[in-house]
């Protein structure tokens, strides 16, 4: 995606962050032609914010309330990508719908991480959808971003199987555990440039 330098990367999150730790561990364990140069989050007291300090990564925290609409912070976010010149944005947890304002200037360089295997399960608590429904396998997606709640482009799923007395804690750490293996892998083919995008169907060349 880049030409000549490290991909640079801004992590959008809400919460714990534990997708933003996997990444930014495996971006500093080498191998990784990339830096998170920035953490968007829209929850002041997140944990993600005390993660991204101790790797000394700079913060852009909004508190949504305090903007007129959606747009209106979507601006602000933009104008600090560009600011930072971010290239790829990795959103691990951001509990935030998107609009054209995001997602336009970062269509094809924008990706989510979904707890489930989409399009079964999108938008608001997917592990316990896919409990609820009975499904017997579910998983994680790293998608592009569009203007639907978990509707773009497929990159990368890893199936998870449920077992017949998982609690929701149980198989939500499982699917975790995949998601901290899927986004660093995603971000490295997409650092790589490895990753093509036609319609909806991507194409990820093999090494
Ligand atoms: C992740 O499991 C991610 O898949 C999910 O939030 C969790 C964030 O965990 N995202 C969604 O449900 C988005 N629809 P983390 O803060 O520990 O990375």
């Amino acid at each position: 995606m880049s030409a000549n330098r490290p991909l640079r990367i801004a992590v959008f999150a809400s919460g714990s962050g534990s997708n933003f730790q996997a990444l930014a561990e495996a971006i500093r364990g080498g191998g990784i032609d990339a830096s998170i140069d920035l953490v968007v989050c829209d929850k002041p007291a997140a944990y993600v914010l005390e993660r991204a300090q101790s790797f000394d990564i700079e913060t852009f925290v909004f508190r949504p309330k305090e903007y007129a609409s959606r747009e209106a912070y979507e601006e602000q976010i933009v104008a600090k990508l560009r600011e930072k010149g971010i290239d790829l944005v990795v959103m691990a947890g951001y509990m935030r719908l998107v609009t054209n304002v995001l997602v336009e200037p970062f269509y094809g360089r924008m990706i989510n991480i979904h707890p489930a295997l989409l399009p079964a399960f999108p938008g608001m608590d997917g592990v316990g959808q896919a409990l609820a429904y009975g499904a017997k396998i579910t998983g994680a997606t790293v998608h592009f971003v569009d203007g639907g709640t978990d509707t773009g482009p497929i990159i990368a799923q890893q199936a998870v199987p449920i077992e017949d007395d998982d609690t929701r804690e149980e198989l939500g750490a499982r699917i975790q555990q995949a998601e901290h293996a899927l986004i660093p892998a995603v971000v490295k083919w997409i650092a790589e440039g490895r990753v093509s995008l036609d319609g909806r169907k991507v194409t990820v060349q093999r090494s």
